[in-house]
């Protein structure tokens, strides 16, 4: 069986598997006017950390969205747990399964790298209202280059297509059709709130010890090409 970082992910259950983890998503928020009659989509939610903070910041409308059938049932299980009104759906940010202009705010947190950038960021222009927002926290490369074997290696690991410069990002968020762009480089790197240390996890019952190897391997690249490999936060509106 080979397994991706993303199947490691969700089998450890990683809540807050984004840099800057749930900490950096309070201050994003806390700058936006969120109010109880927003509409709030989560697109590639995992286990539902951030949808979970939001309803219970807000109390406003959270709907949070996976593609991943593990992540979609700790999501459950987690706002199950905790009483939550958060509406569940399983899908792709390739085809959102939502109306034109439903939503107030889209945060994708360490997701949109990983799907097919161009078609999501299309269908989250389409599903976010005139003045909606778009918060996206994505990884990131430098403008130091990284050679081509290089870049072969961290797309192999990551199951990605690419790993887009600032520069190229904010090429795709315009031609997707948002008007204004903003980028923010935060002063944390990847590494103190990444993923091993996190404090939030809902394990499986039985996790392949090949999952641990793969946190460990992702935990290495993010060191090792710590001048390379980087995230911003794209703040994006319609
Ligand atoms: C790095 S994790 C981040 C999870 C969560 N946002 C967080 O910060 O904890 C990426 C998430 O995106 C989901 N994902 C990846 N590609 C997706 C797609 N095309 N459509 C929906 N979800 C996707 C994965 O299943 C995973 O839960």
């Amino acid at each position: 069986m080979n397994y991706t970082y993303l199947d490691s992910l969700a089998t450890y259950g990683v809540g807050g598997a984004h840099p800057g983890g749930l900490q950096l998503t309070k201050q994003l928020l806390a700058r936006e006017k969120v109010n109880r009659k927003s509409a709030i989509l989560d697109v590639g939610c995992g286990t539902g950390q951030t949808a979970a903070y939001i309803f219970r910041q807000y109390q406003c409308y959270v709907t949070a969205l996976d593609n991943n059938q593990v992540m979609v049932d700790k999501a459950i299980q987690r706002f199950r747990s905790l009483h939550l009104p958060i509406k569940v759906v399983k899908g792709q940010t390739e085809h959102l399964p939502f109306k034109n202009e439903t939503f107030d705010f889209i945060l994708s947190e360490s997701v949109t790298a990983f799907t097919n950038i161009p078609v999501s960021l299309s269908e989250y222009k389409r599903v976010l209202k005139p003045n909606g927002v778009l918060l996206a926290i994505e990884m990131t490369a430098e403008p130091l280059p990284f050679t081509k074997k290089e870049k072969q290696f961290i797309c192999g690991f990551y199951g990605v297509s690419d790993v887009l410069t600032e520069t190229e990002w904010r090429y795709h968020f315009l031609k997707s059709g948002f008007r204004q762009v903003k980028i923010k480089k935060h002063k944390h790197h990847f590494v103190p709130q990444d993923v091993m240390y996190a404090n939030d996890f809902m394990l499986s019952n039985q996790i392949h010890e090949k999952h641990y190897e793969i946190l460990e391997q992702h935990q290495q690249i993010v060191s090792k090409y710590k001048d390379k490999l980087n995230y911003r936060v794209y703040r994006c509106t319609v």
